[in-house]
Formats: C-alpha cells, structure tokens, sequence
C-alpha cells in the first residue's frame, strides 16, 4: 500500500460517509436537492471534524454531472477530479498565508472568469477569521455582488472572530466534536478494514487523547501503527500518547482509600523514575476520578463512558469503597490545583498535591474549607481517631443528652462516679467533638486515664444519651500542628 496518511485515505467522499455532523449534513442535502444555495457559507467548529471534508462534499455534489437525489455520483468525470484534487473549479485558500491585498484582489479578478469544467466555482478559504485590514475589505466586496456562478465556503475554528459583516452575509453552520463514541467506532473501522489487530482497549485511550477531532485520532492512529506494526498493542499505545498506565493510578488510589500514603509515596517515586511526569500522573488521576464520579452517578454503566472491561471492574470495586463527595472534592482539589505543577520543583508539588488530595477526600464539605478559616471538625476527627479508638460514625448532630451535653458537666458527673479519674480529669482540658469526648493530658494522667477506658466510656455513654468515643489525646500533640498546616495549606490553595 502506498503510504498516504490514514486522514487522508479516509477523508469522507460523500455527505453519508461524514460522522457525528447530522445537523449540518441533513441540511445541506437538502439544500442540494432543491437547489437553494447560498453564495456564502461559514462553516465554524474545532479542528478536525470535517469542515474541509464537507465542503469539497458540497462542491462535489453541486458539480457532479448525474447527481442522484442528495449524494455526487463519485464516478463522473468531476466527481473523479475532485477527489484527485485536479478539479480547477474548487479554489482552496488558506486565508493564513494569503492576506495581503493584492492577493485578494487577485481573488476577486478571477472570480469573474466562468468555472471551467463545472458548474460553480467553489472558493473554500480556510482559517478565514484571518483575514483582515484591507483584505477582509476587498472580500467582502466580492461577497455583496457574488457573480452567480460562484459559491464561497469559509472554514474557522474560531467563528467568534468572523467580522459581523462577513457573518451577515453568510448561511452559518456549527460543525460539532467528535464524541468518543464515534471516534472509536471509526478507528475500529478503520483497523479491521486495513487488517489490522488490536488489544481491544487502546481505542478509548486514543479517543480521549483526541479531544473531539476525528483527525487528530487518526493521526494518533498512524503512528501507534507505524510503531506496534500490525498489531496495537495496549502498552505500546499507552507510551506513544504519554499516558500512565492504569496500574499506577489504582493502586494510587487505593493508597488514598486505604490511608496508606507511604504506599502512594512510594509509587510516584517509582513512577518517575520509569519514566514517567508528573503531568501524565496528574492528568491520569484526573481521568481516573472523573471516571468514577461518572459511574457513582450513573449506576448503570453510561454509554459515553468508554472503559475497557477490566477497568470498568476495578473501578467498580474502587467506588464501592468511596463516598461520592470524596471523589467529588478531590476532583474539584485537583483541577484548582494545576498550577502547582508549574513551579520549579514538580515532583515535591506531585508530592504535596497527593497528600492534599487525601486529606481533601475526607471532607465532608469542601465549601467549610474554602469559606471559613475554622478548622473543620472532621478533618481531625478520622485523621487523629485512627490510632485510637473505632473510626466515628459520620458526624450528626449531637441529640439530647439524658444529663447533659458540656463536657465540664461529665466531668462533675464523673467525679460521682469514679471520683479518682474524675478529680484528676477536673484539672484537664476536656472537649466534645462530634461523637468524640476529647481529654488532652500530659504523659503521666495519660495511663491513668487510658488504663480505665472502658469504664470512662460506659458513664460517658450514660451521660450523654448516645454511643460516645472516649480520646486521650497527648497535650503536646505534634501531630495536631501538622494537620493544621495542612488545613492552611489547602486553604491558601483555594483561596489563591
Ligand atoms: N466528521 C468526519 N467524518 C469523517 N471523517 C472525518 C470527520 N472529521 C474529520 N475526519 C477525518 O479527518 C480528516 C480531516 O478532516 P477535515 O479536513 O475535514 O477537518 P477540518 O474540520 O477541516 O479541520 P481543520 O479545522 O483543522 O481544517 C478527514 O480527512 C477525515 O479523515
Ligand atoms: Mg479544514
Ligand atoms: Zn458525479
């Protein structure tokens, strides 16, 4: 086979071969059929989705010596010279390079000339947004007496640019993204028809990679191809496109999950030194928990969503395990987070953004942390209980106790009851966080008070009219002024 890229080789011939542009294709038959052209068409949308594609399309199907109801014949000897590229009625311009004066003014002599071969003249001018100054002035002179016999298509990724009276004068058409869905359907297409094989989850890698531009997917396409030869292959995909394998960001996950930081620690260093950058761990981890948000929602598993089989159960598993608002906050973490990769040391910022990105999950409101500056409860809450006692149930608010709610009052109330650790904890700071009766001690009160936990608990249970965690919290925690740090670390974050 005669090496043409595969956008090339697969630039659609006929209105039906266009993917994923229904709208823009449906009226344009239509306006074929019935002959009611317009003599200035705008064809705006992002880059490789068929514009270019679709107006040589037009100007085939205007052109074609036996047009069928609404599609170019594709064997008339015009139809056969636009799709050689040989055809001298359709002008391509690219208003990038072709902004001078004098060229446009070129444009309008010749528009005068009657087609040669066809029946309209067809200037396609691409990147029209462009033109300017004296150029765009000429031209649109050439748009208020259009000769009849010639058609103008002006092609833009970014009509917002395109001067209202350019606009005005011309029949508009929004050329849409590819979805993913489609850009898969068509790279397997493309794959089994040219006999190639493939590890069937390289696709939505490529999709995702491609951002909506079914050109830019084939391109992907061609050199995964000339890369892994006549099979693609998942890891081969994978490091082309730069993107981290799955393995890393579970497992990074799973570090979150499970608490073990030293575990996520651990892989990132490991990671980077294969190879890999902290964008491509960043933007992995943004896919992955944007995947899991979409599954929480939808219990079902979306059509949109393109996993292959055994993501899709991993992640399953993974969400299981998660609330909705963590994975939520550490998304919302991470997308205001970006630019601190920019900085002169990415790796550390790697590093505090993951941490971050645990502590952040634990919230049960990110707006308490971004609105206030109290600290909020149950970041210490999880975070200090784990050594101790149980985990507390999520916070509610505390019902009515059968004496009382102050933790001074308990105190009294166990000076009745169990007068040597009450006198004692008389001369401590005692709090009631949540579900949690707080106690700070120096080390010596420390044994007493831990010794007679269960006991403590039992009165603490009483007193307060519901389930009660009992902590001896060391006076002089140095763990505490490091969550604070992180708190304020995550706060200046969002407040940036
Ligand atoms: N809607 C589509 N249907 C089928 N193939 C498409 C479509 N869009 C893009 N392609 C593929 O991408 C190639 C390039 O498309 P085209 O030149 O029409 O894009 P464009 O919108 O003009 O892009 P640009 O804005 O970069 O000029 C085509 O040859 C084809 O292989
Ligand atoms: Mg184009
Ligand atoms: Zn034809």
């Amino acid at each position: 086979m005669s090496y043409t890229v595969i956008a090339r080789r697969w630039r659609p011939k006929k209105f039906d071969d266009v993917i994923g542009q229904p709208h823009v294709v449906k009226t344009m038959k239509n306006s074929v059929k019935y002959g009611r052209l317009s003599h200035a068409y705008l064809f705006g949308g992002p880059r490789g989705v068929g514009k270019t594609s679709l107006a040589r399309i037009l100007a085939k199907a205007i052109n074609c010596l036996n047009i069928t109801a609404d599609e170019p014949c594709g064997t008339c000897e015009n139809c056969v010279a636009i799709d050689q590229g040989s055809f001298p009625d359709i002008i391509e311009i690219d208003a990038a390079s072709t902004r001078g004066i004098d060229d446009i003014r070129e444009l309008r002599d010749t528009v005068r000339y009657m087609p040669l071969m066809g029946k309209y003249k067809v200037y396609i001018l691409d990147e029209s947004h462009q033109l300017t100054g004296p150029a765009k002035d000429a031209f649109l002179k050439t748009l208020e007496e259009p000769p009849n016999h010639s058609i103008f298509i002006l092609a833009t990724t970014e009509a917002q640019k395109i001067s209202p009276t350019i606009l005005s004068r011309c029949q508009r058409f929004d050329f849409r993204r590819i979805s993913e869905v489609e850009i898969v359907k068509q790279l397997k297409r493309i794959c089994d028809e040219e006999g190639i094989t493939y590890d069937e989850e390289v696709f939505p890698y490529i999709a995702v990679e491609a951002d909506g531009s079914l050109r830019d997917a084939e391109s992907i396409l061609d050199q995964v191809i000339s890369f892994s030869g006549e099979h693609l292959a998942y890891k081969d995909v994978l490091s082309i496109i730069g993107i981290i394998e799955n393995e890393i960001l579970f497992t990074l996950i799973r570090s979150i999950l499970e608490e073990n930081l030293k575990m996520g620690l651990e892989i990132i260093e490991k990671s980077l030194n294969e190879g890999n950058d902290v964008h491509q761990i960043y933007r992995g981890l943004v896919s992955m928990l944007r995947n899991m948000m979409i599954l929480k929602i939808c219990e079902e598993r979306p059509s949109f969503l393109h996993l292959a089989d055994e993501e899709y159960q991993r992640l399953s598993g993974i969400i299981e395990q998660i609330e909705y608002y963590e994975i939520q906050n550490m998304l919302n973490y991470l997308l205001t987070a970006e630019d601190l990769l920019k900085g002169l040391f990415p790796k550390i910022a790697l590093e505090i953004l993951y941490i971050n990105l645990y502590n952040i999950s634990k919230l049960r409101d990110i707006e308490k942390i971004i609105d206030t500056t109290e600290k909020p409860e149950f970041l210490t809450e999880k975070r200090e209980f784990q050594n101790e006692e149980t985990l507390p149930a999520p916070y509610k608010e505390p019902e009515a106790g059968k004496f009382g709610q102050d933790a001074h009052g308990f105190v009294e109330y166990l000076k009745k009851k169990m007068p040597s650790v009450g006198n004692m904890m008389d001369s401590h700071e005692v709090k009631v966080e949540g579900h949690m009766f707080v106690v700070l001690a120096d080390k010596q009160s420390q044994t007493l008070f831990t010794h007679r936990g269960e006991e403590v608990k039992k009165h603490l249970t009483e007193f307060f009219g519901r389930p009660m965690n009992y902590v001896v919290r060391d006076a002089g925690d140095t763990k505490r002024n490091t969550l604070d740090e992180y708190v304020k670390e995550a706060q200046s974050l969002f407040n940036r």
